[in-house]
């Protein structure tokens, strides 16, 4: 069916999605504490492979989607990326790589420009090799992902830098961003992580103080009026220490679609913590059929699901009541308004939880593990010590 005819039998009046995350696969080198990957990780030989892909990305600019974004785990581990490239390019979408960096060659960067990528997304753990770490278990990382940022800028490619802070490397914000000036990249990204998978596991260990978030928000102001017309700077604030939420994904159903390794078909990266949701798959449902006309997408688009007190508020369409997969992890309900909204019933909660947050140096972490056990089972890695905790430093990373 085709938009206009879906349109045309009342299907909805929704508009077509705009972006797309396809996560290539979940295996990754690095283990970050804030992983926003789910617990339960797909295995390689659950991926789908490279066909399958190429068709998805037909269908997604069929569908009206213009920004692909290939992300993981760590894209850079499947080795027809080049020609994933290359059919996402050539079908018209724009072509955004996420990855860590660790394993991206300079030769690599130079054959995916070729393929015809557009821009590349470098996450950073932190600015020096201990700190990043403590937060990935990956030894001597720094060095390549400077070495491969430096390669992207060589190969005549867009650059972000994505930093991920938390109360580990938030001290260290004022060198990040000399770090990614340093590296010509065109923007940065300072994002508090946000609590789904892997983070919210860890959520004691990673929370931030109040007096670093002030700060953090100063450092950020300061650093977007120095560098003006040199670095533009995306600054994500912690949920937690706000009082309204952010319209999650844009509102759910509303501007993406996340399609994962294994080929389930997602409003977002995190929505699989959602208990009695029924996933479409991309082995037997299209896109657009599942955009316009698949139960979860439609579970919480627009305003009828609400609950009070969003149900009737002024912002109700602006922020869509927050996230959902926040709701439930908060809350135990789905429909429930984002327990951020200081409207909400729950949000006192939340400032219990931060009265309570421990000091970060005694907290146990758990690390993902860098692949799916080769068994077929679900990994769940054990809640370990580790020699690199303590109040040492930063950062977040998404890939
Ligand atoms: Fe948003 Fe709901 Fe809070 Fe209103 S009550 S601000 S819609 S979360
Ligand atoms: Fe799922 Fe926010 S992450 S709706």
């Amino acid at each position: 069916m085709t938009n206009d005819a879906a349109r045309a039998d009342g299907a909805l009046t929704i508009e077509p999605p705009v972006g797309l995350l396809a996560e290539l696969t979940h295996r990754c080198p690095l283990q970050c504490l804030y992983c926003s990957n789910p617990l339960e990780l797909d295995r390689a030989s659950a991926e789908l492979p490279t066909e399958m892909w190429l068709d998805i990305f037909r269908q997604a600019a069929e569908l009206g989607i213009l920004q692909l974004h290939l992300s993981g785990g760590e894209p850079t581990a499947r080795k027809d990326l080049e020609r994933l490239v290359a059919g996402a390019s050539g079908a018209g979408l724009y072509t955004n790589l996420i990855t860590a960096g660790v394993s991206l060659s300079s030769e690599r960067v130079h054959a995916l420009a070729a393929a015809g990528l557009d821009h590349v997304q470098v996450s950073l753990q932190d600015t020096t090799e201990d700190g990043s770490a403590a937060v990935s278990k990956y030894r001597d990382g720094l060095g390549r992902k400077l070495a491969a940022a430096a390669a992207v800028r060589e190969a005549g490619l867009a650059l972000t830098v994505n930093a991920p802070v938390h109360r580990l490397n938030l001290d260290r914000l004022p060198d990040m961003i000399d770090l990614a000036v340093s590296l010509g990249a065109d923007r940065l990204e300072v994002a508090h992580v946000q609590y789904h998978g892997w983070a919210l596991h860890n959520r004691a260990a990673l929370m931030p103080t109040r007096e670093q978030v002030e700060r953090s928000t100063e450092v950020v102001s300061a650093a977007r009026n120095r560098l003006r017309g040199v670095l533009a700077i995306d600054f994500v604030v912690p949920d937690y220490y706000a009082v309204r939420p952010k319209p999650c994904m844009g509102g759910w159903g509303r501007r993406f679609m996340v399609v994962t390794p294994a080929g389930k078909i997602l409003p977002c990266h995190a929505a699989q913590s959602i208990p009695g949701l029924d996933f479409d798959s991309v082995r037997d449902r299209s896109l657009h059929d599942a955009w316009f006309r698949g139960s979860t997408f439609q579970a919480f688009r627009g305003t009828a699901w609400m609950k009070t007190p969003c149900r009737s508020c002024p912002q109700r369409e602006i922020d869509f009541g927050g996230c959902r997969c926040q709701a439930f992890a908060l809350t135990q309900d789905a429909a429930n308004a984002d327990p951020v909204c200081a409207l909400s019933a729950h949000h006192a909660h939340l400032a219990e939880l931060l009265a309570r947050t421990p000091d970060a140096r005694n907290v146990p972490k758990a690390y993902r593990s860098p692949r799916p056990s080769s068994a077929g089972e679900t990994f769940r890695s054990p809640v370990m010590k580790t020699s690199n905790e303590g109040p040492r430093a930063e950062v977040t990373d998404e890939t």
